[in-house]
């Protein structure tokens, strides 16, 4: 049985890492998807060429989801060839990583923009229509890093436990349209990022993991297909823990 059986889904930062990973499980879960990342790449046409193998169907529309501009386009992609929009997920992130008092306001300034006021910009136009067919999901990328901290990341904790409140109030005033919002707390994945980090680092990170382990990417994409489906019907305002128990 397929769990995303003919929902039209847009994913953001789908180009790669944890964005790919959810795509391709929509794509198998038989969904249809807009897929973005912040501009046009090899890295987001591959990942559309794969969804086509597998026999889906998507289109992809790059630019950058700090832009209304975008988030409209997106919508309007979604509904022009689809017909509908079920789910959104909001995945696109960056990080600026420095101690506080070495971080440029460009540098605080960016993260909240693609973390937080993406995560506005997409949801407000995907609430509109989802509101008008009185259906629609949702689902935020947030970090673990919100409820622990992180040295260095005080940009990206705050726009990460920024998207916490962002969802609860979301949930609370789109509820009564049948439009469920929910988030995410992602623990460490095994990124590009944690690839290159020294091995007695790694070794250090993954005595905090009960799991004893950092994640893959398609650990995050399972959550995300039960959160866009019908296994998650009276779910909403809430955040699923997804870190190998790393913040329990
Ligand atoms: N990796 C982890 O350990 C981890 C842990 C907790 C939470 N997360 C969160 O999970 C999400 C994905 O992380 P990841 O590790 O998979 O990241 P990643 O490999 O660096 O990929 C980031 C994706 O976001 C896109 N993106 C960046 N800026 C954008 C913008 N302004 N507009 C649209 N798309 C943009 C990138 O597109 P381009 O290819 O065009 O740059 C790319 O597709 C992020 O929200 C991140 O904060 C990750």
């Amino acid at each position: 049985m397929k769990l995303l059986e003919g929902r039209s889904a847009i994913v953001t930062g789908a180009s790669r890492g944890i964005g790919r990973s959810i795509a391709l499980e929509y794509a198998r879960q038989g969904a249809v998807m807009v897929l973005n990342a912040s501009r046009a790449s090899d890295a987001l046409d591959d990942t559309a060429a794969e969804i086509r193998r597998m026999g889906g169907r998507c289109e992809t529309v790059p630019g950058s989801v700090v832009e209304g501009a975008t988030a409209r386009a997106l919508v309007e992609k979604a509904v022009a060839t689809f017909g509908k929009l079920d789910i959104l997920v909001n995945n696109a992130g960056i990080v600026r990583d420095k101690p506080l008092v070495m971080m440029s306001e460009r540098e605080f300034d960016e993260v909240l923009a693609v973390n937080l006021r993406g995560v506005y910009q997409c949801s407000r136009e995907a609430v509109r229509q989802m509101m008008r067919q009185r259906h629609g999901r949702i689902i935020s990328i947030s970090s673990v890093a919100a409820l622990a901290g992180r040295p260095g990341q005080c940009n990206y904790t705050a726009a990460k436990a920024g998207i916490v409140g962002f969802t609860k109030s979301l949930a609370r005033e789109a509820g009564k349209y049948n439009v469920l919002a929910n988030a995410l707390f992602v623990g460490v994945m095994e990124t590009d990022m944690y690839r290159r980090m020294p091995a007695a680092a790694k070794k250090e990170l993954r005595q905090f993991i009960p799991l004893q382990r950092v994640g893959r990417p398609e650990e995050v994409a399972g959550p995300c297909v039960f959160l866009g489906s019908d296994l998650s019907t009276f779910v909403t305002g809430t955040t699923v823990n997804v870190s190998g128990g790393s913040y329990v």
